[in-house]
């Protein structure tokens, strides 16, 4: 049954009638621009259509109550004690915390939850159950959705509530999202634009189902690092940094800063050509440059693992297979690929059977659709 569905049933069977609301919050894949967002460059995302759902109805007080199908453990507090938990209800916590700071007054509400989203494996699950938190919130009082604000408040919990140094590009973009498009997002300027996935090819994604490893710790030294990069060059960020800069500085900075600011600044050049190539309907020159992003990603970011770039590997070596590439923070996860419509479930078989036989571990490979960014939507029965 699909996660909506079962979210219904579930809500019905618990609270002896059907929800008020039913919330949709989707995951996202990254075609390019890894590790930008946070250096204010760009990138180009797209939500999935694997997402995360609640069928909720208001309460009268300030509880949240949310009982998940899919992660352990009900959440159950108050609005006016918000406090740090341990497990999936820190992010219900969080976002309370984030939203009654930047001004919203919430209203209680209980729901279920059921997502077909896997978690921690780079398809941002995490900003996917923020995003749907926010909708819940959203669709219990009058507020008009400002997707940008929240995206900006979802963030700040990530930073501040959770002491991560994330970007803003996974909830942007959960946020945002339309079918059959991917954004071009501008991270300085905080502007997106949708860009039209070209006709005839589908997205690929390999769940390597290797759990990502130190990628906290990993990712926030990372920041770190672009951050010293971007002082060498007298810059406030890795983004004021052109490619001639880097070319005339680069001999005097030391490593790894050399690696992660060729990979930073060159990532940046390559997400802009990608969306030129799209407009184009250029397939062959986006699968190039997803390829070329993978290698940095490997070689400079160093950011990967051998069970992604074996993943990569096999997947490039298929028929109708245009470019590959990690997708999301790395350290393990997805990867995903760009292939030719009428190859894809071949693809998606034999990929998977390549990996099984290499790694012994059972991935997860299947085709998505660019889908809508998350909303709320009155229950109809109909
Ligand atoms: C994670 C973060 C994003 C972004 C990517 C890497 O998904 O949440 O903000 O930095 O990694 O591109």
């Amino acid at each position: 049954m699909k996660p909506r569905e079962r979210a219904i049933r579930a809500f019905e069977e618990r609270f002896g009638g059907p929800p008020e609301f039913v919330v949709r919050s989707p995951g996202r894949v990254n075609l390019i621009g890894e590790h930008t967002d946070y250096n204010l460059g760009f990138a180009m995302p797209m939500a999935i259509d694997r997402a995360i759902w609640i069928a909720l109805q208001a309460r009268e007080d300030h509880r949240v109550r949310l009982a998940s199908l899919d992660f352990p453990q009900p959440v159950d507090f108050s609005l006016l004690q918000v406090g740090h938990v341990s497990g999936w209800g820190e992010y219900a916590h969080g976002m309370a915390w984030t939203l009654q700071e930047s001004g919203y007054r919430l209203g209680g509400w209980e729901g279920v939850l059921a997502s077909d989203l896997p978690t921690a494996s780079g398809l941002s699950s995490s900003a996917a159950l923020e995003l749907a938190l926010a909708r819940a919130f959203w669709a219990v009082t009058p507020w008009e959705w400002d997707p940008l604000a929240v995206a900006q408040a979802a963030q700040r919990q990530e930073n501040e509530w959770l002491g991560l140094g994330s970007g803003i590009m996974d909830q942007l973009i959960a946020a945002v999202g339309r079918e059959g498009s991917a954004f071009l997002i501008d991270f300085r300027e905080l502007s997106y634009e949708a860009v039209p996935l070209p006709t005839g090819v589908a997205i690929a994604v390999m769940d390597t189902r290797v759990p990502r490893g130190l990628v906290e710790s990993a990712y926030n030294q990372r920041v770190e690092e672009c951050r010293q990069a971007a002082e060498f060059f007298g810059a406030r960020t890795l983004r004021e940094v052109s490619w001639q800069d880097f070319q005339a500085g680069q001999e005097r900075l030391e490593e790894p800063f050399r690696r992660r600011a060729r990979h930073v600044i060159g990532e940046n050049q390559r997400a802009l050509e990608a969306a030129d190539r799209m407009r184009a309907g250029d397939v062959d020159g986006l699968g190039t440059l997803m390829t070329a992003s993978h290698a940095s990603l490997r070689d400079d970011y160093e950011v990967s693992c051998a069970e992604l770039d074996w993943m990569v590997e096999f997947a490039l070596e298929m028929p109708g297979c245009q470019g590959a590439r990690m997708t999301g923070a790395g350290f393990g996860g997805c990867a995903i690929a760009l292939v030719d419509e009428t190859a894809v479930q071949a693809f998606c078989e034999q990929v998977a059977g390549r990996y099984a036989n290499r790694t012994g571990l059972e991935p997860d490979v299947f085709a998505v659709r660019a889908a809508n960014g998350a909303e709320a939507l009155s229950f109809n029965p109909s």
